[in-house]
């Protein structure tokens, strides 16, 4: 078991470089199972969760190597369309591998991903566009068995709900699919721009990807490229509300501001300055933080679900009344009682929570729940009196990568103790 040890109220200053995004990552890796050729995929984050899908890759029989924020995969040899259930557990996302899968094969057997820490997260849209797409699904005991006995053919697709991880599925069955796929009401996060650019790369025919409709003409085979992943905007964010809740000034390089259209106006209104230029963000707070009305999640270009606690966390510390409205998960808030206990005053309601601005929170020893939810511990410990110890690190790794390292670099006192 490992946890952060913090001492708090350090002021953050400095160079900070973003690392790769996670969400992107991800289904870029999935999508290596369709390429015929080699595929190297850079600025690959150093995650727990990037090195699960290496593991599922080599179960399959793909060849994958990690090496300095390089992945290359070598999918020719692609003899297992089974994911083993651990894998699956590992993580929420491992997901894709389903369209993925049954592009290249054809068939597909993983077990059901289940709910998770945030809440439930079903997989209905999944499956009711892959039936589209001549699927045929199984579900026995938990396991879903996926064939497509004529083959996988292109489909209007319409979504109740632009899913990013359906309209990801939708597009990496289509990429080798006989036939025009379209997605009406797709998602339109930039990882599902990246993924499409991605594929494009590989020989792929999308268009439309980054807006809500998304046309895929099937094509007979992808090759390999070598391609760069996105900048994570969620780390970007996370590194934001440090600056902020530490009265301090960071120069994030390898940060798109054009993904971070609804963030950035957030930390205006409590009073930061943000600068943005091509690939770099700087940001420049004075304390006291000033309260923002209503922050609401939405689907892309709203603000990111995934960055609602890293943001509630700077708002413990602003002046006035904030109002946090969470539209995408149900069980979103699990940092808010954490965060109480280091004394902020917050109360929720269903979607909605209160922030009332606190002079001060203090250290106290605290778990995360949930990858976001823990990072928000850990910047309400960068500005806290006294020490915050934060337990469960292992779901921050799943998304931060060293952490520790980035915010000391930058001024905090915080270490990683081993128990
Ligand atoms: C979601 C977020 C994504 C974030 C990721 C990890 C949105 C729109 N999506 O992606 O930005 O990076 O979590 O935190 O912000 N749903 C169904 N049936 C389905 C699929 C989804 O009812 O088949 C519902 C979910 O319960 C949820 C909502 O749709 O309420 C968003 O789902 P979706 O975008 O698919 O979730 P993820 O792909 O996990």
């Amino acid at each position: 078991m490992q946890k952060l040890v913090i001492r708090g109220e350090k002021r953050l200053s400095g160079e900070m470089t973003v690392q790769g995004a996670k969400n992107s990552a991800l289904p870029l890796l999935a999508g290596c199972v369709l390429c015929s050729g080699e595929v190297t995929l850079k600025n690959c984050p150093s995650l727990s969760d990037v090195f699960a899908s290496c593991r599922i890759l080599n179960c399959l029989g793909c060849k994958s190597r990690y090496h300095d924020h390089c992945v290359t995969v070598n999918a020719s040899a692609l003899s297992e369309c089974a994911v083993p259930e651990d894998l699956m557990r590992e993580m929420r996302s491992s997901i894709v591998f389903l369209g993925a899968l049954l592009g290249r094969a054809g068939e597909c057997e993983l077990s059901f991903p289940g709910g998770c820490e945030l809440g439930p997260r079903p997989i209905d849209m999944h499956l009711g566009a892959l039936a589209q797409m001549g699927v045929q699904i199984n579900e026995e005991f938990g396991v879903l068995c996926c064939r497509c006995p004529h083959g996988l053919h292109g489909a209007k697709i319409s979504l109740s709900f632009p899913s990013v991880g359906a309209t990801e599925n939708i597009m990496l069955a289509a990429a080798l699919a006989k036939g025009d796929t379209v997605i009406y009401n797709a998602a339109r996060e930039p990882e599902i721009t990246d993924l499409g650019d991605f594929l494009c790369s590989c020989g792929a025919r999308i268009s439309g990807h980054g807006t809500s409709t998304v046309a895929i003409s099937g094509v007979s085979s992808l090759h390999g490229c070598e391609y760069e992943v996105m900048p994570d905007r969620i780390a970007a964010a996370t590194y934001m509300s440090a600056a902020a809740l530490t009265g301090g000034e960071l120069d994030l390089k390898n940060a798109r501001a054009c993904d971070m259209q609804a963030v950035i106006p957030v930390f205006e209104q409590m009073g930061c300055q943000v600068f943005t230029y091509e690939n770099r963000i700087f940001i420049n707070c004075k304390r006291p933080l000033k309260a923002v009305r209503t922050v609401r999640t939405m689907p892309y270009p709203g603000f990111p679900t995934d960055a609602q606690a890293v943001v509630m966390a700077a708002l413990t510390r602003a002046r006035g009344t904030s109002v946090i409205v969470e539209n995408i998960f149900c069980s979103r808030y699990r940092h808010v009682d954490e965060l109480v206990r280091m004394g902020a005053d917050i109360k929720t309601e269903g979607k909605v929570a209160v922030v009332e601005g606190v002079k001060r929170l203090y250290g106290a020893r605290v778990r995360a729940a949930d990858l976001r939810g823990g990072a928000a511990l850990v910047l309400a410990g960068l500005a806290a009196q006294g020490e915050t110890e934060v337990e469960n690190v292992c779901y921050i790794d799943r998304g931060y990568e060293n952490i520790e390292k980035c915010l000391r670099d930058a001024g905090a006192s915080i270490v990683r103790v081993t128990e």
